[in-house]
């Protein structure tokens, strides 16, 4: 019976692993912990919006179809036609940049990179923080710079909703100029909680996207931990029942 419980126990771990984060590197600091819960639809469906509404402008997510993503995340076709399909003209057309490639490069130096495997290539905890970082600098062409992606060619698509941030420095102890903190110049249309807020929904979503089976597995998951739960009960009385003549 111990050596069941154990094996529950064993294969039940992973499930409970969802969260990313942890202390990883994000450039001049270290990447803020964001708590990613596919499990969430309603957070996934608004991470949906703000992907389509602000990202696919430039970027791709040429993996996915329209029609998948609103399968995944229980949002109808008639939603997704309505509210969703900005670069595309059907819900069974891959989710491509509206901006052509050759005339991103022009325009930022580097063309946008495709954002289907952002989140399992940089984790979720680098986009999160990566989103929250940009700063106002007068240097670079854009305009803005980031401490996570040291003059990134990306502007702050959504500095209206988070407002403006400068970089404060302060000299470590070799008297070398390093990143301290933001201070915010101009507030935007949202307070920190609820900017931080839209970003985790955000990753959620693109956390979503690199791996769009995973929200599948999960549901499986739970129906085999159900079956194996059941199945122990009915193992431990037939084992009772075959060596109850022996001892
Ligand atoms: C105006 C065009 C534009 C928009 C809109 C835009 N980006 Fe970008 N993004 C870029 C460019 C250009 C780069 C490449 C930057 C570089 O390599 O210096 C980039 C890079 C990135 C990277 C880093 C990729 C890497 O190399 O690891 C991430 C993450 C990213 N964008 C996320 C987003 C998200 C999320 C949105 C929507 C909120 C968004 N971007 C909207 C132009 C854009």
């Amino acid at each position: 019976m111990r050596k069941l419980l154990m094996l529950v126990v064993v294969l039940g771990l992973p499930t409970g692993a969802f969260a990313a984060g942890g202390h990883m590197s994000c450039g001049a600091v270290d990447c803020d912990r964001v708590d990613i819960d596919l499990g969430d639809q309603a957070s996934l469906q608004r991470g949906a919006r703000i992907f389509v509404n602000y990202c696919l402008s430039c970027h791709s997510a040429s993996y996915m179809r329209y029609n998948r993503m609103g399968h995944d995340l229980g949002i109808s076709d008639e939603l997704v036609k309505e509210h969703l399909l900005f670069s595309a003209d059907k819900v069974g057309d891959l989710m491509k940049a509206v901006m052509p490639k050759d005339d991103a490069r022009d325009w930022f130096g580097v063309a946008p990179p495709d954002l289907s495997l952002i989140a399992r290539s940089r984790k979720p905890a680098w986009v999160y923080t990566y989103m929250r970082s940009f700063y106002r600098d007068s240097k670079s062409p854009s305009g803005w710079n980031n401490t996570v992606f040291a003059h990134v060619a990306m502007p702050h698509v959504l500095y209206e909703w988070q407002g403006d941030q400068r970089a404060v420095l302060k000299k470590d102890k070799h008297g070398v100029e390093v990143f301290d903190r933001f201070e915010i110049e101009r507030v935007g249309t949202m307070n920190p909680k609820e900017y931080d807020r839209a970003m985790r929904d955000l990753t959620n979503f693109l956390t979503y996207l690199g791996e769009p089976a995973k929200l599948v597995r999960y549901r499986i998951g739970v129906y085999v931990l159900i079956f194996l739960a059941v199945f122990i009960v009915f193992a431990y009385l037939l084992k009772k029942e075959y060596w109850k003549d022996i001892h």
